[in-house]
């Protein structure tokens, strides 16, 4: 029984290790209904999270988005968009703290993460009018902005505006909801799924590590 016990706690462990980078890839799904999977937003409709500006320049900014949403006119990546992003003031502090995180480190992006306490500082945010850009720090001139933050068009295509370079998915309409995932952790893309599979199969080496330590550690099976 109180091998089980051990078992049980060791796995725990071993999962928790991977738990927090899970936490951000899975909320992502929320950001793709709209963003795109692949972090390359939809020409003309979405902007990209990818290489933009705005996501490896100040957190503050991606945090007062989150809480407040953003409508009207702003560039990213030399284009023009012109919508409505509806805030996420509703996610925990973590929440916001993870996918803001995971949005910094995956896509070709390099930004600093984003901590609980940062969104913390920020609630009071919450509940006044949608943000515009204007409101925002301009990345461009902002310090905190990255050095190796890709240098605007760097990456972009000869042809410009053209849709080559989005992989067309279903329309975002269904936006999952926070935390609709079930227990395997399997979201409705395959990227997702397999990103977390690669988290999964992390957390279950790490509990495989402890696990076979146990013996060691405790002498259990020992005379
Ligand atoms: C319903 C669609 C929708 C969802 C869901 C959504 N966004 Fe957005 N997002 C937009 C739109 C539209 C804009 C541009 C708003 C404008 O035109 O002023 C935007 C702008 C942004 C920007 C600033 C511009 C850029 O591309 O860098 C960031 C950062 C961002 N969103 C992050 C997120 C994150 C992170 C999530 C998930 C937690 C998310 N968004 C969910 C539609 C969405």
């Amino acid at each position: 029984m109180k091998k089980l016990a051990l078992i049980l706690a060791s796995t725990v462990v071993g999962l928790g290790a991977a738990h927090a980078e899970a936490d951000g890839a899975k909320i992502y799904a929320t950001c793709a209904a709209c963003h795109q999977a692949n972090g390359q937003g939809l020409p003309g409709a979405f902007p990209p999270l990818a290489e933009s500006e705005w996501v490896n320049g100040p957190a503050e900014n991606l945090i007062r988005i989150q809480l407040r949403g953003l409508m009207g006119p702003i560039t990213v990546k030399g284009k023009q968009y012109n919508s409505v992003m509806p805030p996420n003031a509703a996610m925990s502090d973590e929440d916001i703290a993870a996918v803001l995180t995971y949005v910094r480190s995956n896509f070709g992006n390099k930004a600093s993460a984003v901590t609980a306490d940062q969104v913390k500082a920020l609630r009071s945010e919450v509940g006044k009018p949608m943000l515009k850009a204007e409101e925002l720090i301009d990345p461009n001139k902002a310090e905190e902005k990255k050095e190796e933050a890709p240098a605007e068009g760097a990456e972009k295509p000869a042809a410009e505006g053209n849709a080559q370079a989005e992989p067309k998915q279903e329309a975002p309409a269904v936006a999952l909801k926070a935390g609709e995932t079930t227990a395997s952790g399997t979201v409705k893309k395959s990227e997702h799924l397999s990103r977390s599979s690669e988290t999964f199969a992390f957390g279950g080496f790490a509990a495989w590590t402890l696990l076979s330590l146990i013996p060691v550690v405790t002498g259990i099976g020992r005379k």
